[in-house]
């Protein structure tokens, strides 16, 4: 939720920021803007509502020089998506200029004591409260100082910065230049990611890993209350209320092909097609033939521990929370072990009673998520043991957890989880064998799940063949206001997805409903105008999904129907029918997504929606 970059070194630096926040842009894009300070020192700052390409346009009109720069791409919290709003900010008489993400709940007092000291605020935002605040710090700090900056470069910077965040209440990921001392970037985090770049006499700061891409491929990952303090040639990491911290630079995982779009119209599709690969990325190297089950290198926990887990709790949002109850029916059906399946915003509020046999689970594609976060963290103070389901190598749910699991499916840009989804499926699906193996699942039983999980991204490559067919459909039914959704037992979460999906890109109102359910309400909805998209392939419930269809086409009701290849009895009552390849009932629904994500997609297409930026949504939601 808003993305930041920063550089300063020898280059161009809207070079690297318009790039930069190219690549950030799914973090939000209702408006964006970047600052730049020449070599005179003197700061300039180019804003524009909308996206991206709109800041690119002005730049490209009234183009901005210097070495040194922040930028941002926004999804505004407070005020709205006005050019007035967008970052930077800048503080008292262009003293400071800052970049922003997070929300900062204090504004209203700290805004009403600094226009009495006679700050005048020119935005709705909560941000612009930090900008004055850190000027009326560093006025406070150059008049009280004893420190001098030749001890201690920018001691005085420091000092000042560090004073302006202890008053804040909230979370920030933060980037300010200072118009006195113009080579100089100071980064601070709590609770908003931040990353550094290390280059040759030069350095980056992003929200996130991608834009540094084909710049670096050396990466210091920030933690919540540092301050790094940042010059073409030096980094210092600081604690904010403590001395310097050594910080340890990793090797980036990003390569730039990564995070282009390949040829394909949108990420989303792009990332759709990824799957047959990033399947085989989530279990590469943790299926072991020999003991028939699962290995895992990070969850760090003993034997003992794991043998001790009596409960489990799975927490995400969204499309991660859908991977979640796949999750629960997964690992309740092979394992054994009692699973609940809890939205995060709601468990970090609540106060679930504590069994020292409980094990937490936050699953999230960014790891940034605020609420999953705070959940994660709530567990933690309870003295419940938690670990991450998690993509975005580094991220705050990676690094506050005791432990985990990362399911290298490569950077996700499409706002609509795609291949997330997937592999955090595949993921859960392997931590079911794994934990049902340390039960009661037999060897034999082991080896056919894991002959199963094998042949699984060839089936989905072959599911990836529906796209015709679902484009076809989608010309059918693109002018529906309305969808339902309905599947059962594995195939329930599907449902719940495949709505999302439709509802995130294309703006039609649909549910996702367990097939049987929907006789307790939904079923008031149909009509001929309505489509049901059944996902029903062969199993145990296959009959009763069956009957589910005939009281939809009783009622007048079009039918879809996900079907495995070969079924004609679905096909004689569905209006129309999208068949992928037989597998295993417990892999099915990752099979079936794909048709479901493809529908979605053509749907959106056919609409004339942003597909990769769907309104009011943002990829990374880092605000309660
Ligand atoms: C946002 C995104 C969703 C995502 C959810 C959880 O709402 O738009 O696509 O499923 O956040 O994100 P996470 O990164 O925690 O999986």
């Amino acid at each position: 939720m808003c993305g930041i970059v920063g550089y300063v070194g020898h280059r161009e630096a809207c070079e690297f920021l318009l790039d930069g926040l190219r690549r950030l842009e799914y973090r939000g894009y209702d408006s964006a803007g970047v600052a730049i300070t020449d070599q005179a020192g003197d700061v300039s700052i180019c804003k524009t509502a909308g996206r991206i390409e709109r800041l690119a346009s002005a730049l490209a009109s009234s183009p901005l020089q210097g070495s040194i720069g922040i930028g941002h791409t926004r999804w505004a919290t407070h005020g709205p998506p006005t050019e007035g709003n967008a970052h930077p900010h800048i503080g008292g008489e262009r003293v400071v200029t800052i970049c922003h993400n997070g929300v900062i709940e204090n504004f209203q007092e700290l805004k009403a004591r600094l226009e009495t000291e006679g700050y005048v605020f020119q935005s709705a935002t909560d941000t612009e409260v930090i900008a004055h605040l850190i000027t009326d710090c560093l006025e406070k700090e150059s008049s009280e100082s004893k420190v001098s900056d030749s001890v201690a470069p920018y001691a005085s910077l420091v000092t000042a910065v560090k004073a302006a965040l202890s008053q804040l209440r909230g979370t920030y990921g933060l980037v300010v230049m200072f118009r006195d001392h113009p080579g100089v970037i100071i980064a601070a985090r709590l609770g908003s990611p931040l990353v550094l770049g290390i280059g040759d006499d030069e350095h980056f700061v992003a929200s996130d890993a991608s834009p540094l891409a084909g710049y670096t491929d050396k990466i210091v990952y920030l933690s919540d209350h540092q301050v790094a303090v940042i010059t073409a040639d030096s980094v210092r990491v600081t604690h904010r209320d403590h001395g310097e911290v050594r910080h340890s630079v990793e090797n980036l995982q990003v390569d730039a092909t990564d995070v282009d779009l390949a040829g394909y119209p949108h990420y989303m599709l792009k990332e759709i097609f990824e799957q047959p690969e990033s399947i085989k990325n989530a279990m590469r190297g943790r299926l072991c033939e020999d003991d028939a089950t699962a290995m895992f290198g990070g969850l760090n926990l003993t034997p003992q521990q794991l043998g001790s887990v009596n409960r489990i709790i799975l927490t995400a949002c969204g499309t991660s929370w859908h991977a979640a109850l796949l999750g629960e029916y997964l690992i309740e059906e092979f394992a054994r072990i009692p699973v609940e399946v809890e939205y995060a915003s709601e468990l970090r509020y609540r106060n679930p009673p504590v069994d020292p046999g409980t094990l937490v689970f936050a699953i999230s594609q960014s790891g940034e998520t605020a609420d999953t976060l705070g959940a994660i963290r709530e567990m933690k103070r309870k003295g419940h043991r938690t670990l991450a389901i998690c993509n975005t190598v580094g991220s705050s749910i990676a690094q506050e957890a005791d432990g985990g699991i990362y399911l290298h499916a490569g950077p996700e840009i499409g706002v609509a989880s795609t291949k997330a989804y997937t592999s955090q499926c595949m993921v859960l699906s392997l931590l079911a064998l794994y934990f049902g193996r340390m039960r009661h699942l037999s060897f034999d039983a082991g080896m056919r799940i894991i002959n199963e999980f094998h042949a699984l991204p060839s089936k989905v490559r072959a599911a990836l063949q529906t796209d015709e067919e679902s484009k076809r459909i989608a010309a059918k039914y693109s002018g529906a206001n309305n969808f339902l959704y309905l599947g059962r037992q594995y195939n329930f979460p599907t449902a719940l997805e495949g709505a999302l999906k439709l509802k995130e890109i294309s703006y039609i109102h649909a549910e996702g409903y367990p097939a049987a359910e929907m006789k307790h309400g939904p079923i008031a909805l149909v009509d001929e105008a309505t489509p049901s998209v059944f996902i029903v392939p062969q199993g145990f419930v296959y009959e009763k999904v069956l009957a589910n269809i005939e009281e939809v086409k009783a009622r007048g009701g079009p039918v879809i129907a996900i079907v495995e290849h070969g079924d004609t009895r679905v096909a004689a009552l569905a209006d129309d029918v999208i068949s992928v390849p037989s597998v295993a009932e417990f892999v099915q629904p990752i099979v079936s997504a794909i048709p479901l994500q493809l529908l979605s997609y053509h749907i959106a297409l056919m609409r004339g929606c942003d597909i990769d930026k769907p309104r009011n949504l943002a990829k990374s939601v880092t605000v309660e």
